[in-house]
């Protein structure tokens, strides 16, 4: 309701007022007028109405306060209507009352607040906890009580406590309501949480609340605040045990209404009529026990027990008490200082003209002084000690108690405290610590939930089987081992979906769901509309080869990854591996002709050199031919048997030795080279070499790299090619840039790997330059994503994800992930063929010539020896035998001339060092 308005129409009602100005008094008045404005019918009005009453016979019967002038006390029923409420304030405030008190609901509340701020009489308040009346927009409103926004903080804690993380309010859409729901948002929105509301017209019909609440069930939480009246809270209770909504799957919290209908001041008691209360959970006002208080209670119980009053007392009943009393000291304050109260007519009110009679309705001329000696107020009542903060409530250790419906009792399981949170202890104990002790353990009693259970409820569920969660998936086209619907029926197989099912089986509750494709099945579907379609609510969540990229984490929520990826650049490449002759390649052939030509050179050079003057170069012209081929071969192993002497023979050489050395080093590392790096065919070594590059490059249709190459790399995008899947990647690779092809491909690995499993002649260059994964995209502040979280973390955990990937990419036997790298580091025996092959032709050959030599050497001596009658009687048998018989001899021969050099080489040595 717009403000203006309502003040507006009650000022207009004053139209008729007595002219001129009225001053009545002087002095210390006989009697002062206090009005009060309650709901008589109430719980709450019918006890304050009664210790209202006896405030003030207590206070017109204390000689201290207020000493020779009378409290009189005008009392209006608000009948619970706002309407009503607001003609009879006026009716109070036209019996001259210096303050009203009351009145109970912040509707009515907040409307005559205007009137009372209007005419400067402090209106002081035992009910109303509407925080939003604590603004400066109600200057003259005065709060003995504590204000909501408490309350809900105790609320959103007891909330967070239970790590629930949305919850539904039901509340009454009246002031009193929306704003205590809004505060409770306020204080779950700091804990990330979110509120459902459910707002119901004032006096809603059975059926109403019954379709709300049904209704309801669709949002997902299971916990419910009920914030209402007594009469209202009630019924939305029963009719929530009527829909079977107070069940184990439920939890269900109530704000203090609840303490008030149980009609007990000490939430302790039992109470038969609580079968459709079993399991809640409310909020109570906690009033520490003190001699005053237990005196208040003795004497209204005796009260009570006379049948003087009506009904017990609860705290309200105390805060109407101590009202009184506030507005007695502070008029005995004002009365003390100012001496005389007066009111005056205000030039609007008199200017007004009409026929309805609000002439009585006058300015308290002393209203400010009044409210300000009552916001100073500091004395101890019943409630303890009463003070005033500077948003005119009431200043005190503000203590909730929890309390749970176990059964036909009411059990009281913990407290909660402003700065303290919950715990188990008495809260004025914990006060006394001193207020800056914040590092307190939150703790709470056992509560028997809805159900009986002691354990919480969860406080949500992902679907039902009435609406399952609807899983939309990409209808994939290549690379269909992820994910793709695989005929009409709508199955969906695949990897990824594996992988979602596996994890569902692993959370401890059911998750009914179906999987709604998204594709029209001739092209991969863009993952960024599907994302959005998750965002947007059109789909629950959606599963698949779903890339975690920033601009997608900004608008929903991803599960831990299930794969990691990064994006990689492919290109043809050549293979080298098999080749046989390998060895040769790191020199050209000139290079390999000009080496061989310097070996024969250098070995003629040097034996010219050396030939003259030493002896190893001297012999047999046969020999002397063989030391010059081998001598500068076996210079490259540095085991050549023959020294050189002469000075220029050691020059070449040295000069020889370090040209060998060079040659030698870099063969190696050329051949290295040659035989671990994949060739390249083309330029392109990795992704800033792409970039540079003004070629095409192919990317998946649908995937993100498109976008992250235009916006990230900068890659102009009429460079960029769509492919759909392996098939069309290998035959773009393989037509090149210049007819039409790519000449590099930029996907991510997971496909990559798949590809080259199939297809050779493609490899990866460089590193993988984004690192990702691929997770499930849930809506946001959905509290799925956390359990399947730990549900994949616990598939990867006990292997079954590896196992769920070998299943779809492993079925003709997978090479294991590292073997393409340690492959390229190893050199195989195919390379090396042609050496080995070398070397063994040589070795044979050489065994050959030898054998030859020898049987020749044999026959010419046996021709000498035995005439060849004899030799050609003898069988070929006897031939070997001697053949043998003649090596054996040879040998003897041998050692022979060895032992005689060593013998006679022994006494030349002590020759030279006895000289
Ligand atoms: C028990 O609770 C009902 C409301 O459910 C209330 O009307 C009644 O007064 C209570 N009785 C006692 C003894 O507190
Ligand atoms: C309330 O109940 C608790 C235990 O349930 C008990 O310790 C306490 O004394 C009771 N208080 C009153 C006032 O009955
Ligand atoms: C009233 O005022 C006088 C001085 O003006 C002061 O001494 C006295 O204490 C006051 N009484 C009360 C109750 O405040
Ligand atoms: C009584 O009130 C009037 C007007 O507010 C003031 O002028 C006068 O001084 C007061 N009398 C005493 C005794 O305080
Ligand atoms: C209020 O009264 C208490 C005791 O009566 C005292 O300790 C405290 O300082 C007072 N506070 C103020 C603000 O005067
Ligand atoms: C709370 O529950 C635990 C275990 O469920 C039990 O050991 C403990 O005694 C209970 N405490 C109370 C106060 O009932
Ligand atoms: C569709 O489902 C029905 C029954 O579930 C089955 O008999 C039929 O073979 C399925 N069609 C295909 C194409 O798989």
């Amino acid at each position: 309701m717009d403000p203006c308005k309502v003040s507006a129409t009650l000022f207009g009602l004053v139209l008729s007022l007595s002219l001129g100005r009225h001053v009545r008094g002087s002095g210390r008045p006989e009697a002062v007028n206090i009005g009060a404005v309650l709901s008589y019918g109430s719980p709450i009005g019918k006890v304050a109405r009664t210790a209202i009453e006896i405030a003030v016979g207590d206070v017109n019967a204390d000689p201290d306060i207020l000493a020779g002038t009378r409290l009189d006390l005008v009392m209006e029923d608000t009948n619970c209507s706002p309407f009503v409420g607001s003609i009879g304030v006026l009716k109070v405030l036209a019996k001259d009352t210096v303050a009203i008190i009351g009145p109970q609901s912040s509707t009515v509340a907040h409307i005559i607040s205007y009137i009372s701020s209007g005419l400067r009489v402090p209106l002081v308040s035992f009910a109303a906890t509407d925080p939003t009346l604590s603004s400066l927009q109600y200057p003259f409103f005065v709060r003995m009580q504590q204000t909501d926004a408490y309350q809900m903080t105790a609320m959103a804690d007891l909330i967070g406590y239970h790590g629930w993380r949305n919850v539904i309010a039901v509340y009454v859409d009246d002031d009193y309501g929306r704003n205590g729901i809004y505060a409770l948002d306020n204080e779950l929105a700091k804990k990330l949480s979110k509120v459902y509301r459910i707002a119901l017209p004032v006096g809603a019909s059975r059926a109403y609340i019954s379709d709300m609440l049904q209704g309801s069930k669709v949002f997902g939480p299971r916990v419910y605040v009920v914030h209402a009246n007594v009469d209202s809270g009630l019924k939305i209770f029963s009719i929530a045990q009527e829909l079977q909504m107070i069940t184990d799957e439920y939890a269900w919290l109530a704000t203090d209404w609840l303490c008030t209908a149980l009609g007990a001041s000490e939430p302790n008691g039992t109470n038969s009529s609580l079968h459709y209360l079993q399991g809640i959970v409310g909020l109570c006002q906690h009033i520490p026990q003190s001699r005053r208080r237990g005196a208040f209670q003795a004497r209204w119980s005796e009260l009570y027990g006379k049948e003087m009053v009506s009904s017990e007392l609860n705290v309200y009943g105390l805060y109407a008490y101590d009202t009184v009393w506030a507005v007695a000291r502070s008029i005995d304050d004002f009365l003390n200082e100012s001496g005389n109260i007066t009111f005056t007519s205000t030039d609007e009110l008199v200017n007004m003209k009409g026929k309805l009679q609000f002439d009585k309705l006058r300015t308290f001329a002393g209203g400010q002084l009044l409210l300000t000696k009552l916001l100073r107020q500091n004395f101890t009542g019943v409630i303890g000690q009463v003070q005033f903060d500077r948003d005119r409530n009431l200043k005190s250790g503000i203590i909730y108690e929890v309390i749970n419906i176990d059964g036909a009792l009411v059990r009281k399981v913990g407290y909660w405290a402003n700065l303290k949170g919950l715990s188990t202890t008495l809260p004025e104990i914990m006060y006394r610590s001193g207020p800056q002790n914040f590092s307190i353990s939150q703790t709470l009693g056992n509560i028997t939930w809805p159900g009986g259970k002691g354990k919480a409820p969860r406080g949500w569920v992902a679907a039902t089987n009435e609406r399952p969660l609807r899983i939309g998936f990409p209808f994939r086209v290549g690379y269909v081992e992820f994910v793709t619907k695989v005929n009409e029926n709508h199955t969906v197989e695949g990897f990824c979906i594996d992988v979602f099912e596996a994890a569902v089986k692993l959370i401890p509750y059911n998750i009914p769901h179906q999987f709604v494709s998204f594709g029209d099945g001739h092209s991969n579907p863009s993952y960024s509309d599907l994302v959005n379609m998750v965002s947007d609510k059109v789909i629950d969540a959606a599963v698949g080869d779903i890339a975690i990229t920033t601009v997608r984490t900004a608008i929903v929520d991803f599960t831990q990854p299930y794969v990691s990826t990064g994006l990689v650049v492919v290109v043809p490449i050549k293979d080298v591996k098999s080749n046989t002759w390998a060895f040769l390649r790191p020199f050209s052939v000139i290079m390999w002709c000009v080496t061989v030509a310097f070996f024969f050179l250098i070995g003629v050079v040097i034996w010219l050199l050396e030939h003259r003057v030493n002896s190893d170069f001297r012999g047999s012209p046969k020999r002397q031919c063989v030391t010059i081929f081998l001598f500068s071969f076996s210079t490259l192993f540095q085991s050549q048997q023959e020294d050189t002497l002469s000075t220029l023979g050691r020059f070449v050489m040295m000069v020889w030795l370090f040209l060998l050395m060079v040659i030698t080093s870099s063969y190696t590392a050329s051949l290295t080279s040659f035989l671990t790096v994949q060739q390249l065919s083309t330029s392109i070594n990795g992704i800033d070499c792409l970039i540079a590059s003004n070629e095409p490059i192919g990317y998946q249709e649908g995937s993100f790299a498109r976008d992250y190459m235009i916006n990230a790399l900068n890659i102009h995008r009429s460079r960029l090619v769509s492919l759909a899947g392996p098939e069309a990647y290998a035959t773009a690779l393989r037509v090149g840039p210049k007819d039409g092809g790519v000449a590099a491909i930029v996907d991510e690995l997971p496909y990559i790997e798949l590809f080259l499993q199939r297809t050779s002649g493609f490899g990866i260059v460089g590193q993988p330059f984004t690192r990702s994964g691929w997770g499930f995209a849930l809506p946001r502040g959905s509290p799925l994503p956390l359990d399947l979280s730990s549900a994949i973390m616990k598939l990867s955990e006990n292997g079954d994800l590896q196992r769920i990937h070998d299943k779809w990419f492993c079925k003709a036997g997978c090479t294991p992930q590292t073997a393409g790298s340690s492959d390229s580091d190893q050199l195989h025996l195919s390379n090396f063929w042609g050496l080995f092959l070398i070397c063994g032709i040589a070795a044979v050959v050489s065994l050959f010539i030898f054998l030859i030599r020898a049987i020749n050497q044999y026959i010419r001596l046996n021709k000498k020896h035995k005439g060849p009658a004899e030799q050609s009687r003898k069988g070929c048998c006897q031939a070997i035998y001697s053949f043998f018989d003649f090596i054996d001899e040879k040998e003897e021969a041998i050692k022979n001339i060895f032992k005689q050099r060593k013998s006679s080489s022994q006494p030349q040595v002590g020759i030279v060092e006895l000289t």
